[in-house]
């Protein structure tokens, strides 16, 4: 048993996206998130300049006594799971690629026309289709980047027209052209644009590995008797700039729930300082 709480980071908001499945299926366990609304976009940044990134979040999550560290981002996962996992060797440490793409290989045969979806890094990195071959190599997989689709919902632009001709720009020809059936949403910011791809591209299937890698934290805490005792607690959203959109978002997700939640602006390169209650 272990009451500390789960680290989760992010570039900014998308990493929101995988924690209703955390709440909804390990309500004792308590979440630590960070976004570094500040630098996001990570996606088209050097890799160099992710893992400074990275490296300084993770401290900050290690500092907060985190007992597991969750990259709820593709990108970090893509380009710096060796790295961090090289740095935190006494806790465990979860990308999101491997859990969907073990998703992938186990719902979908040679037939399926499998597509990825991702930041320019993601999708550079070829990590996605690396990763899905390595449990299936007949798999037939596509892969496109979509770099303008983060700073569109980092700044709340998803229900409406520009974001569909965005989605267009990108998918329409990438979709047709490969006649994808099932779509991986490799960026956490990208569930939040589901029901807008959903509406576009009727009948595709979609993989959201924001929701599949809740299996690997379940399996974590299982297996190195990692989980909470504890009912309740106090759940802590930090941000490098916590934006109203980042705000709303989390009082969106907290809606329903019991729970206490913080938000605090961190700067990390003043960390030491201490921290400034923002709302
Ligand atoms: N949500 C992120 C991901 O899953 C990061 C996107 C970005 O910062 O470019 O890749």
């Amino acid at each position: 048993m272990d009451n500390r709480p789960i680290g989760f980071f992010d570039s900014g908001l998308g990493g929101l996206t995988c924690i209703p499945y955390m709440m909804k299926s390990l309500p004792g366990e308590r979440i630590i998130y960070f976004g570094d609304t500040a630098r996001t976009p990570y996606g088209s940044k050097a890799v160099s300049t992710i893992r400074t990134f990275s490296m300084e979040i993770s401290d900050f999550l290690v500092e907060n006594d985190v007992k597991m560290i969750v990259i709820a981002c593709n990108t970090v996962s893509a380009t710096c799971l060796h790295d961090l996992r090289e740095r935190h060797p006494g806790i465990p440490v979860l990308g999101i690629i491997s859990p969907a793409s073990h998703t992938v290989s186990r719902t979908c045969d040679p037939d399926n026309r499998i597509g990825i979806i991702g930041t320019r890094a993601t999708i550079k990195s070829d990590s996605y289709r690396r990763k899905i071959l390595s449990y299936n190599k007949r798999l037939d997989i596509a892969q496109t980047a979509c770099p303008a689709l983060v700073p569109l919902i980092e700044e709340g632009i998803i229900q409406n027209e520009i974001m569909d001709l965005s989605i267009r720009y990108y998918l329409d020809q990438f979709i047709d052209y490969n006649r994808i059936d099932t779509l991986v949403l490799g960026c956490t910011h990208y569930p939040l644009i589901r029901k807008n791809i959903m509406r576009l591209y009727p009948g595709i299937r979609i993989i959201d590995p924001s929701e599949e890698i809740l299996q690997s934290v379940k399996d974590t805490l299982e297996r190195g008797d990692l989980s909470s005792g504890a009912s309740s607690g106090e759940h802590r959203f930090y941000a490098s700039d916590l934006s109203e959109n980042f705000v709303s978002m989390i009082n969106h997700i907290f809606e329903y729930t019991s729970f206490n939640v913080v938000f605090s602006n961190i700067d990390l390169d003043q960390r030491k300082g201490g921290i400034n209650d923002g709302y």
